[in-house]
């Protein structure tokens, strides 16, 4: 029942969208499963609201929901986008995704085109709170100092947070606190190798090429492994907690508000 009217719903659109352009057309491919398109809402608001947003118009110059992709135009190309994503961008790779969570995701995407954007009830309003109570339980109560600086202090390892305000919109941040391992850009990654000897360490790239790979480790040295000498290595998951059941709503917003005051001087 349900199938059959969804089909409708896109014969309808794709013959609204044949009058208007002729490649609108060709991006939408096939019709998807339902429970694809569910599915792919769901990994859509886990991994990729913070950025594009409700609508999928958050990024400037990459509106999820027009139909049209500045790189890609097949659904093919679409998931291969997502898993490999653009170098040197906030889009990171995603080798996380299964074929199926990537093909989710694409019916996700070409749904936004026919009106399947979130709605407000899909998603909670980012709230920003007060940014003094959020600086006290940054350095206190929360301890987010003891891996993070403003501005120095922190450790080497962890990313300095000075000036993230000026390139972070609270949704992105708030996303950070409560699901950091969706957000990971792509030089704040962390690695692990572990050795002949059993030795297991983990840490951020300093160099990697093909005979050896350097790392920082927890105490901030920098340790270099020959690949002889290596069994196994690779990135692993963030290191920094999720904090979605840690925190009150109320401490978020504040931290959040916290980080959006941490501006580069002009
Ligand atoms: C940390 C922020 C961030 C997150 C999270 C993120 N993206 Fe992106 N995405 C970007 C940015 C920035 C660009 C534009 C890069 C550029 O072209 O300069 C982009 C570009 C894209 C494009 C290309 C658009 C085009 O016109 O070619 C697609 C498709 C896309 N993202 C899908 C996704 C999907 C799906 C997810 C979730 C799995 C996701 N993104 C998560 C930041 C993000
Ligand atoms: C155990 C160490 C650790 C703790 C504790 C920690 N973080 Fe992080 N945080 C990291 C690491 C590592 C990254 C980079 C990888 C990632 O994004 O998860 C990061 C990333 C971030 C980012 C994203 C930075 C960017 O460039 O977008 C924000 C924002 C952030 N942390 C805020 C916080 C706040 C607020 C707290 C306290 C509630 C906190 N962190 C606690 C280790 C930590």
């Amino acid at each position: 029942m349900t199938f059959v009217s969804f089909h409708k719903l896109l014969l309808g659109s794709a013959t609204a969208l044949l009058c208007a352009s002729a490649t609108a057309v060709l991006a939408q491919e096939h019709s998807y499963a339902p429970s694809d398109i569910e599915n792919g809402r769901g990994i859509y608001q886990a991994n990729c609201l913070g950025c594009h947003g409700n609508n999928g118009d958050s990024v400037e110059g990459a509106n999820l929901a027009s139909g049209r992709f500045r790189r890609a135009s097949s659904d093919e190309d679409l998931m291969a986008l997502i898993r490999i994503g653009i170098p040197e961008t906030l889009m990171i790779p995603r080798p996380q995704f299964a074929y199926g969570d990537l093909r989710a995701l694409v019916a996700f995407l070409r749904s936004m085109q026919t009106g399947g954007a979130l709605t407000a009830q899909d998603t909670q309003e980012v709230v920003v709170g007060d940014a003094s109570r959020g600086e006290e339980l940054f350095f206190g109560a929360a301890d987010c100092d003891s891996c993070h600086g403003v501005n120095g202090g922190g450790s080497r390892l962890h990313p300095d947070l000075a000036g993230i305000g000026s390139t972070r919109s609270a949704a992105l941040l708030q996303q950070s606190i409560l699901d950091p391992k969706a957000v990971v850009r792509e030089g704040q990654r962390f690695y692990q190798v572990t050795t002949t000897g059993g030795t297991v360490v983990a840490g951020k790239v300093m160099n990697r090429d093909t005979h050896s790979v350097q790392l920082m480790n927890a105490d901030e040295q920098l340790v270099s492994f020959r690949e002889s000498e290596i069994t196994t290595q690779g990135f692993i998951a963030t290191p920094m907690p999720a904090y979605l059941d840690v925190l009150s709503a109320d401490n978020v917003a504040d931290l959040v508000a916290y980080m959006l005051s941490l501006t580069t001087p002009e």
